[in-house]
């Protein structure tokens, strides 16, 4: 089967940049969102990236004109069942993601392919709410933020998915220009594996008071050459979904490595939760950005 439409399930961080990337490479591409509001949020965010890569000079105004004809937002999940894939893209939470598949299962054609870009969730517990012919057909694709302009995609296969399906999956994630790897369904798959630890460990440093925010920042920008220091990135990502990544790759190994620090949790509680809600270890409705003033003791 020819992948030639496109379901996105969610129209946040995620789900939007994977909406773009797929109308950019070609394919019609639906996104399914909980409401209007958040469908407009989300297309706005893309218009507001394709008008940069238009005045750039990466793709024409007749091109910007084009990909964007080829996107539509819609609230139904009904509007998703002639899709050849759907990569789900909604809130890290199993309950809602298995929920969402078992609906989607029963309305999809059987040639859909099942793909979810979940960050921690195990790929085999969200696959096992659906029939077992899905079962075949179910993977994860997990692309990164921003998705625009990150190159890879890690791509998850289960102990049962279907070999050529596992292949259409590592073929479409390289017709949407991106650079795909291999791996396997343990949660947090190769990038999260490494970088959770680090960023909650970051977190630990700050609350045990072995720096402050921006001196841990600058530290590993300029002393290990990375692009941009560990609360910079938190933010980025998103505290939320970085908590909600924890406590799952937490249970799933028992480790304390994984364990989210008790300012992660209260930040998250207190709704900081980094550029997407305007404050987390920054404060972005300033400019320039500060750190938030929070009492640590
Ligand atoms: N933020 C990152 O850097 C990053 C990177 C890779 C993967 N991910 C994964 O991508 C997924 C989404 O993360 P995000 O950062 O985009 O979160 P987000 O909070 O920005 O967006 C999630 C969106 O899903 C929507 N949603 C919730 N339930 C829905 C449903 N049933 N149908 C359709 N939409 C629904 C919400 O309204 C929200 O707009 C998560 O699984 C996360 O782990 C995140």
């Amino acid at each position: 089967m020819e992948i030639k439409r496109v379901g996105v399930l969610g129209c946040g961080l995620m789900g939007s940049g994977i909406a773009q990337v797929a109308a950019s490479a070609g394919f019609e591409t639906v996104v399914r969102e909980v409401s209007d509001d958040l469908i407009k949020k989300g297309f706005a965010g893309i218009e507001k990236s394709l008008a940069k890569f238009a005045e750039k000079g990466t793709i024409t105004d007749e091109q910007q004109r084009e990909i964007r004809s080829r996107l539509s937002g819609t609230t139904s999940f009904e509007d998703l069942s002639d899709c050849d894939i759907i990569v789900e893209a909604i809130i890290e939470n199993l309950e809602e993601k298995r929920k969402t598949y078992k609906q989607l299962d029963g309305l999809c054609k059987p040639e859909t392919i099942f793909a979810s870009n979940t960050s921690s969730i195990s790929i085999t517990e969200m696959m096992s709410t659906t029939s077992p012919a899905r079962q075949l057909r179910f993977i994860g694709l997990h692309f990164f933020n921003p998705v625009p302009l990150m190159k890879l995609v890690e791509v998850v296969r289960t102990i049962l998915t279907d070999e050529t399906i596992y292949e259409q999956g590592v073929e479409f994630a390289r017709r949407l220009g991106k650079v795909p790897v291999r791996a396997g369904d343990k949660s947090g798959f190769i990038v999260n594996r490494l970088l959770v630890p680090y960023l909650l460990d970051a977190i630990r440093a700050l609350e045990e008071g072995v720096g402050s925010i921006q001196d841990i920042d600058t530290s590993m920008k300029l002393g290990l050459g990375y692009p941009m220091g560990p609360f910079t990135l938190g933010d980025f990502v998103g505290l939320d979904t970085t908590y909600y990544i924890a406590e799952i790759m937490f249970n799933e190994f028992r480790e304390k490595r994984f364990a989210p620090p008790p300012l992660l949790k209260r930040m998250v509680m207190a709704r900081l939760y980094g550029r997407k809600s305007g404050r987390g270890f920054y404060d972005y409705t300033k400019d320039p950005k500060n750190p938030t003033p929070m009492r640590l003791v």
